[in-house]
């Protein structure tokens, strides 16, 4: 299985990345490859619009402000299937080229056990054996999964009711609702996360890189596979506020 999406993986990564070239300075690591930033922004760019398109179906009455955005209320139910349909693609694209690094393992069950102590921030550096992606990020991941599937699923009776039963529709409507809020949490949290609760984040999505001492207080584990060293000189970064 994971032969086969490595024959797929490796040709479209190694053509992306030649196009997009990302360079890393003295004191910096490589963390996210030309690919992967191209992905993340398309899952992005289609995923806003969808959101905001379906707050304004959703509650015309309140969010009727947004409509114009989309060229009036007819639009906007138009292009919303569409604009999900992108992000539904782009994300599934994105979990093909990160399933390696968000599997689940033990020490992702270990950093669930001590969530107190991250978001109180009672430490400044994150415990050795947190790598490329935190158990958090990993849970975000897989709520998006999860939800994308839960919109695909439920969007489909949405969007050509006739052809789906008046049971089927109104589950939908539910599982449609219950999967938006979930994105909408995760998707605030996320970006909270990635730009002003942890400096040095949000570049590591543009440019590609993130400073080495970023890496060493935020992905100790990683910090030992890129570089070699445990780096126990460095001073982890306060930036966590
Ligand atoms: C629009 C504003 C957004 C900003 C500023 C942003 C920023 C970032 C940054 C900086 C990272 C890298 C984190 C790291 O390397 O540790 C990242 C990762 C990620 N982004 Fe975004 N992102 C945005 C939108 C989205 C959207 C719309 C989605 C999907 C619905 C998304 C899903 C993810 C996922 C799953 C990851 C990897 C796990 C994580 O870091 O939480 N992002 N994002």
């Amino acid at each position: 299985m994971s032969g086969a999406l490595d024959d797929v993986r490796r040709p479209v990564r190694r053509t992306a990345d030649a196009v997009g070239e990302t360079t890393v300075h003295e004191g910096e690591l490589l963390r996210h490859p030309a690919h992967t930033r191209v992905l993340h922004w398309l899952v992005a760019i289609f995923f806003v619009p969808a959101l905001l398109s379906g707050f304004a179906i959703y509650s015309p009455w309140l969010f009727h402000w947004l409509t114009p955005l989309f060229g009036g209320g007819a639009m906007t139910r138009l292009l919303h299937p569409w604009f999900s349909l992108g992000f539904v693609i782009a994300f599934a694209a994105q979990l093909v080229n990160w399933l390696a690094l968000m599997s689940w393992t033990p020490d992702d069950t270990r950093w669930v056990r001590r969530i107190r102590e991250y978001v109180t921030h009672s430490e400044q550096r994150e415990p050795d054996y947190v790598g490329f992606f935190n158990a958090g990020q990993k849970m975000y991941f897989w709520t998006i999964a999860v939800s994308a599937l839960l919109f695909l699923l439920s969007g489909l009776p949405l969007w050509f009711p006739s052809s789906f039963g008046p049971i089927l529709v109104a589950v939908s409507y539910v599982l449609h609702d219950v999967a938006a809020l979930l994105m909408l949490v995760g998707f605030v949290v996320h970006i909270y996360q990635s730009t002003a609760a942890i400096p040095g984040t949000f570049h590591s999505m543009t440019r590609g890189v993130v400073r080495r001492s970023w890496a060493w207080t935020h992905h100790p584990r990683w910090y030992r596979e890129m570089t070699g060293q445990d780096g126990s000189h460095s001073q982890p970064i306060s930036d966590r506020r």
